[in-house]
């Protein structure tokens, strides 16, 4: 399949990379870019583990062209932090224990902060809606909840 050149911008950074027209946006951010926080599970769209922000928008990178994603903002979880200090959300995930194999992890702060930025001050039902679609194998929810309610107090 004849490759295209593709400017995506990631994270704040340009990058000018030849993708096949049925590459996802997934394989391009973890083998082209390296941006292996963006994880693959079921690479078809039900768990959520490999959401970004494209736009300000959640998408689920598995089931994104990265052709698509040609001049739009993409954030990975990679870009969430700023000079080295982590947002309220992600303190509060450590500081909460919701974090245990951690694979679900970057989907769950990807869906959370597109939460707070839209709602800053979500009621329990609202993070749980919020969170929907995101599986987790290990906490059983309580404490990602619980943390993102927390991240939502203290800002
Ligand atoms: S890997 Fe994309 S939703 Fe599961
Ligand atoms: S912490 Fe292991 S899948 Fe969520």
């Amino acid at each position: 399949m004849t490759k295209q050149v593709l400017t995506l911008r990631v994270n704040g950074e340009e990058h000018s990379l030849a993708v096949s027209p049925n590459e996802t946006l997934l394989e391009v951010l973890r083998e082209d870019l390296e941006l292996t926080g963006v994880k693959e599970g079921c690479g078809e769209g039900a768990c959520g583990t490999c959401t970004v922000l494209m736009d300000g928008v959640p998408r689920r990178a598995c089931l994104t062209l990265a052709l698509e994603a040609a001049g739009q903002e993409v954030i990975t979880v990679e870009g969430l932090a700023r000079a080295g200090e982590l947002t309220p959300l992600q303190r509060s995930f450590v500081d909460g224990h919701a974090i245990q194999c951690g694979f679900c992890t970057p989907g769950m702060l990807i869906a959370g902060t597109h939460l707070l930025q839209n709602n800053p001050r979500p009621t329990e039902t609202e993070v749980r809606k919020a969170l929907a679609g995101h599986v987790c194998r290990c906490t059983g929810y309580a404490k990602i909840v619980k943390a993102t309610l927390a991240a939502a107090e203290e800002s």
